[in-house]
């Protein structure tokens, strides 16, 4: 079984997440997304919306979702690749280059975003300005 990794806050689950996970997915059979806490948004200067609980019963609802663990800081990635058997290694590519150093441990994809649409652009059209 080819497992895949993804990493990411998903507030405001919107199609562009969507697109991603579902292209992520379609790089193995397996997909687990690390899911950043609040704790970890704050070292990130990000608010959310939703709680970390509520994106993660979202997140687990979707389809090309297998398995969602917590992403508390910077350095786990190695550690969960290990720990969770990753085969590759699938982030958007305003990432790009960022992540390379994981090659060493498993194969590492950057995908084009989907264009126009954002979190932070639906706070900002719905007046949530608080980012
Ligand atoms: N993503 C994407 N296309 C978009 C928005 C996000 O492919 N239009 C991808 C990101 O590249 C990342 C994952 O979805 O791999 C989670 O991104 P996240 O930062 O949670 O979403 P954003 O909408 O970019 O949030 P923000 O505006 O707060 O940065």
């Amino acid at each position: 079984m080819k497992r895949v990794m993804t990493y990411g806050t998903f507030d405001l689950l919107h199609y562009g997440h969507i697109n991603l996970l579902r292209r992520a997915k379609s790089f193995g059979d397996y997909l687990i997304v690390g899911l950043s806490t609040n704790e970890f948004n704050a070292v990130k200067g990000k608010t959310c919306y939703f709680s970390y609980d509520e994106r993660k019963q979202l997140l687990e609802a979707i389809r090309y979702v297998d398995l969602v663990i917590p992403e508390t800081c910077w350095e786990q990635k190695i550690d969960d690749i290990q720990r969770y058997g990753v085969d590759v290694f699938v982030m958007g590519d305003d990432w790009k280059g960022r992540f390379d150093f994981l090659s060493d441990y498993c194969e590492i994809v950057y995908l084009p975003r989907t264009p126009e649409i954002s979190t932070t652009k639906i706070k900002k059209e719905i007046g949530l300005e608080t980012v």
